[in-house]
């Protein structure tokens, strides 16, 4: 069975509208986990727009499942990481001016900067995954540089507009799923992934870890975290 990792990010964005105190992201990570949440993953930023150091350490003291650190290769984000100890980091890239993560991180161009971020991580003794575009290369690299798992991108399957892209997303993602795999990778994915677009990733063989946020947050706030979860959980499922 699939793992099902939820983001949380995006309740500490509501809190964070009003620089208030509520909704708390340690209480949606409770109701998350008793709607079926095999896992939390949270995303520190360097600007701390929504998930910020004290959701960090104590989620960590809450969170007995899986607690997925998402981070930059940022020196100051990894100290704190390896002060803290998630069961798994995810580095990914981060710009300032965006609105979510855009696209994967450029292990091919950013090399020296990426494994210095995992070296020290390691050290630490936390797994490391990449958060990756589904391109052969880069995958290759990751598996190079030590890490444990590549988390491919779902972003252009599910932005795609047309079925022929979609189509040709998804086999893009299959074959780098069956390539993360020869090489002895874990296969997570994510990003954009929805109730109605996750079934056919659910079902690509060798995935082992989805990482869902928006979707979920947004329903959870007409249906409540937990039903949300629920339903992430059947729509997954309904796929094997
Ligand atoms: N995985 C990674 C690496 C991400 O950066 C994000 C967005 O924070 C997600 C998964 C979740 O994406 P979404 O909120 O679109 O479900």
């Amino acid at each position: 069975m699939i793992r099902l990792g939820v983001n949380i990010d995006h309740v500490a964005t509501l809190r964070q509208a009003r620089r208030a105190l509520e909704p708390d992201p340690v209480h949606a990570a409770v109701l998350a986990i008793l709607g079926g949440a095999d896992g939390i993953t949270i995303h520190l930023r360097e600007d701390r727009r929504h998930i910020n150091d004290r959701d960090v350490r104590l989620l960590r003291q809450t969170v007995t499942t899986l607690l997925n650190l998402e981070l930059s290769v940022a020196d100051e984000i990894v100290t704190i990481a390896c002060d803290v100890k998630p069961d798994q980091a995810t580095l990914v890239p981060e710009k300032r001016e965006e609105v979510t993560t855009e696209g994967g991180l450029d292990v091919i161009a950013h090399q020296a900067a990426v494994a210095k971020a995992m070296k020290r991580l390691h050290k630490a003794g936390i797994g490391v995954s990449l958060f990756v575009d589904p391109d052969l290369a880069q995958i290759e690299l990751s598996k190079k540089l030590g890490a444990k798992a590549v988390e491919i991108q779902t972003a252009r399957y599910s932005e795609a507009k047309s079925e022929a892209d979609r189509l040709k997303e998804l086999n893009l993602l299959q074959e780098s799923t069956a390539f993360a795999k020869s090489l002895g990778l874990h296969v997570h994915m994510g990003h954009g992934l929805n109730y109605c677009n996750v079934a056919a990733i659910a079902q690509i063989p060798g995935v082992e870890e989805l990482n869902i946020g928006h979707s979920i947050v947004s329903r959870a706030l007409l249906v409540g975290m937990e039903r949300a979860v629920r339903e992430m959980k059947v729509a997954i499922r309904a796929a094997h």
